[in-house]
């Protein structure tokens, strides 16, 4: 069998941190520190950086991607604070939807965030689906563990068009609720099984072959010091960085481990 090569990602999901007075700033060094071939590089700052750090990155000749934290479900309208794909619109080419932060505290269903991919999709938009089980499934199993995770992925999932979704470019972050913020990262191995899971919940819903294509990160307290566990794992694409994603130290190292892993996938592909 030809294994396909997906790409290595790593993207810094900066949550609630940074100004636009320091952002630019931020990501031009974290951006020259982190210049490594093969690697797909993208920082996810607060709505109000997009600009900085779009123009920081543009001035610097950074080729990193910009993407935002979030984006509504409804195209526009009476919806006080939110932010539409259309209003990104040269701000941002990627999204992170679903994150469990905006389950959390912003009461987001699975429906809503079918209703993001779709607003995302529509806008040209490429996103990374986080979906991710609590301590408490955890606890109850690997098994208990993927069901909930494989229910949240159909949930966001179905109610897109498979083909649309792969021409968007979808990438999906596990990451368990009990590993976000929190230092205690999961296994390597487990995550592992929950990428092959999430495939084979892509393959039931009849997407194939395009199931083995769409590239799974990992997230939840992932850093320089742990992120070779989870890249050891065929399986696993890369890591949506959350607190470590803040220090250009800490990025520089976990993007030149994800190098490595860029540079073996090229040197077995047969197209390389
Ligand atoms: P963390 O966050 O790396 O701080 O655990 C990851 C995420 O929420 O994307």
């Amino acid at each position: 069998m030809i294994r396909t090569m997906r790409p290595v990602i790593v993207a810094a999901n900066w949550k609630m941190n940074t100004t636009p007075a320091d952002a630019g700033e931020l990501a031009r060094t974290i951006a020259s520190r982190t210049r490594v071939a093969g690697v797909e590089r993208v920082i996810c700052p607060p709505f109000v950086c997009l600009a900085a750090v779009r123009d920081a990155l543009m001035d610097a000749r950074e080729e990193v991607a910009v993407g935002a934290q979030d984006v509504h479900h409804e195209v526009a309208g009476a919806f006080t604070g939110d932010i539409s794909a259309a209003m990104l619109d040269g701000l941002a080419s990627w999204v992170i939807v679903g994150h469990s932060e905006r389950r959390r505290d912003h009461a987001e269903t699975d429906e809503r965030v079918a209703g993001k991919l779709a607003r995302a999709i529509e806008a040209g938009l490429r996103p990374i689906l986080c979906i991710g089980e609590q301590l408490a499934v955890r606890e109850a199993g690997s098994d208990a563990a993927a069901a909930v995770v494989v229910d949240q992925l159909w949930g966001a999932v179905m109610p897109n068009d498979a083909d649309a979704l792969i021409a968007a470019g979808l990438v999906i972050a596990y990451e368990p609720v009990w590993a976000i913020g929190t230092g205690k990262n999961a296994r390597g191995a487990d995550a592992a099984a929950m990428a092959s899971a999430i495939r084979n919940g892509l393959r039931a819903i009849d997407w194939g072959d395009r199931a083995e294509n769409v590239p799974v990160l990992y997230g939840g307290s992932v850093t320089a010091a742990n992120i070779a566990e989870f890249l050891a794992e065929p399986s696993i694409d890369g890591a949506l960085v959350g607190g470590a994603s803040l220090k250009p130290d800490e990025m520089a190292g976990i993007v030149a481990r994800a190098g490595v892993t860029g540079d073996a996938r090229r040197s077995e592909s047969p197209i390389a």
